[in-house]
């Protein structure tokens, strides 16, 4: 697996700095936003409700949420926008957990987790859905920005790191499935992908 990386763009120790500091700072607000709303167990006033979206922010969400220490809830999502050995976006397909979301979310504060910022498709998608469910708010969290400066999209309210407008994986990030278990986030060797594709077509 070693030998199909091209390049390290971001080395693990970097990303347990950064997430670290994106807690701390999604702590503060979040404690913040439940303190100023009534806390009745009954309805979700005041509740913090983390909405991941998986697969790929599953190594992400699972460091994020231990260094948060403040009372919450995580209801996942699945959507797939990379299907199979694609390595562009084939647009946001849901797979599951939509319907298992509260039917309702009055008065909580929602926090939107993905691991990347492409086009912002998939983000407004979810934020479409979960307004609807009239929360009190919704904040975005991906762990990567890409820079596309070309297309006019949807921010996020806090971001881990911007990296170039390039094919990644690793920390939860596959391709064709696989790579998810690389603790850097790296590009790919041309070779790679092309046996990864291959792999999967036999
Ligand atoms: P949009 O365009 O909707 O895309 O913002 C976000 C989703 O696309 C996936 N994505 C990637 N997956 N390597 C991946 O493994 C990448 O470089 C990459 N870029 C986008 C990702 O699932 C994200 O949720």
């Amino acid at each position: 697996m070693q030998n199909d990386i091209d390049q390290v763009l971001i080395h693990r120790a970097d990303i347990a700095r950064r997430v670290e500091a994106l807690a701390k700072q999604i702590a503060e607000d979040l404690a913040l936003a439940s303190a100023s709303t009534s806390s009745d167990e009954h309805d979700h006033a005041g509740r913090i409700t983390l909405v991941p979206i998986l697969t790929g922010s599953l190594v992400f969400v699972a460091d994020l949420i231990r260094c948060l220490p403040v009372r919450m809830q995580v209801k996942v999502i699945s959507i797939s926008s990379y299907p199979g050995p694609s390595t562009t976006s084939q647009g946001p397909t849901i797979l599951g957990g939509l319907d298992t979301l509260p039917k309702r979310l009055d008065g909580a504060n929602v926090l939107l987790i993905d691991d990347i910022l492409d086009t912002g498709r998939t983000l407004a998608m979810v934020i479409d859905h979960l307004k609807a469910k009239k929360p009190r708010s919704i904040h975005t969290c991906v762990m990567l920005r890409k820079q596309r400066p070309e297309e006019a999209r949807f921010n996020a309210d806090y971001v881990g790191f911007d990296i170039p407008n390039r094919f990644v994986v690793g920390y939860g990030l596959d391709y064709n499935g696989y790579y998810r278990n690389l603790p850097d986030i790296v590009t790919l060797r041309a070779e790679a992908i092309h046996q990864r594709r291959h792999a999967e077509a036999v």
